[in-house]
């Protein structure tokens, strides 16, 4: 008796520690909001269950054969013995796995369906380590944020810059790899607004756990006023912006970022033409503001070691200059 409540306390031990674990603000797949989320949490829950149901009959008769005491005189083998390892040994496991299999193919079947007619194409490039976000209809590019009108199918064709990623937004979809030479497909659908946030989820490096995105569903009005900002080039700027700019345009940015509207048309990092509005640095690894930008460009290593960048070397009063023109590009 005292082993088995002893037994107790250890599950229940167990299970307070794991429990607050589920409800941190990491996103979850059990918290789904796209059709392609909501079908893989169904399999889910029905794999669950089933398992569920399979340990419960496992540790019952595991019971049943520890306290059941046998009666004086009893013989151990008993008729039906036999029956009950053919059934629950080959049947029930046949039928049980048979099932799983149907209606994970079925699930699998949806989730590679041809898109609808209307749906909208975005090509993703997964970079050693952010991701390269281009709309070809408006000729936009942008970086580490995918901008999506809600209730809308969003084609997606994946694809590598370098090594194999794996795109994987929790909440919208499944995980599909970007694998070098080849461009996959993948639909994208977002049933309300909201940011979800995505994740490589392929092992690609030294910065593979930083190698994440957001992904913003709008309403469709909304995108589209996104997406018409987008593709315009920059306006002219003036004081401390015009002074960033030429140090930008000076200084070996210039080397690997675009800024449409400028002459900087480098494409080995992420295209700055919008960097001002956008929520995070770095993919995701430290929120946009004036001061993160300033550690970022000073010492990339500091903020994502191993990041390819190399720090850009510049004067105090150049760097707050280049912050100020580049926090300005909304
Ligand atoms: Cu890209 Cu892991």
């Amino acid at each position: 008796m005292r082993r088995s409540r002893a037994l107790l306390l250890v599950v229940a031990a167990a299970a307070a520690a794991l429990l607050p674990a589920c409800s941190s603000g990491s996103p979850s797949t059990l918290q789904p909001r796209g059709p392609a989320a909501q079908r893989i949490d169904g399999l889910w829950w029905f794999m669950f269950w089933i398992a569920l149901g399979v340990f419960a009959v496992v540790i019952g008769m595991l019971l049943f054969g520890l306290f059941r005491r046998r009666k004086s005189g009893e013989s151990v083998a008993r008729g039906g013995g036999e029956r009950a390892v053919v059934l629950l040994g080959i049947v029930a496991p046949a039928i049980i796995l048979t099932t799983l299999f149907v209606v994970s193919l079925r699930d699998l079947n949806a989730l590679s369906a041809p898109a609808k007619s209307d749906a909208m194409t975005v090509s993703v490039i997964g970079h050693d380590w952010w991701w390269e976000v281009r709309y070809p209809q408006r000729h936009v590019v942008t970086a580490n944020e995918i901008h999506i009108p809600t209730g809308t199918q969003v084609l997606l064709h994946l694809s590598t810059g370098d090594v194999i990623h794996s795109f994987w937004v929790p909440q919208l979809s499944e995980k599909t790899d970007m694998i070098p030479g080849k461009t996959n497909r993948m639909l994208l659908e977002a049933d309300r607004p909201g940011i979800y946030r995505g994740q490589c989820a392929e092992f690609c490096g030294l910065e593979h756990a930083r190698m994440s995105f957001l992904v913003i569903a709008e309403p469709p009005s909304q995108f589209q006023t996104w997406l018409a900002g987008e593709s315009q080039p920059i306006g002219s700027v003036t004081g401390a912006a015009a002074q960033g700019k030429r140090v930008f345009l000076t200084s070996t940015c210039v080397s690997c970022h675009t800024i449409q509207g400028t002459n900087a048309d480098a494409t080995d990092g992420p295209d700055l033409t919008h960097f001002g509005s956008r929520r995070t640095i770095a993919a995701n690894s430290v929120a946009n503001t004036p001061g993160n930008l300033a550690a970022w460009i000073e010492d990339p290593q500091g903020i994502k070691p191993g990041a390819l960048m190399p720090p850009a070397v510049v004067e105090p009063r150049q760097l707050q200059a280049l912050v100020t023109f580049l926090e300005g590009l909304k």
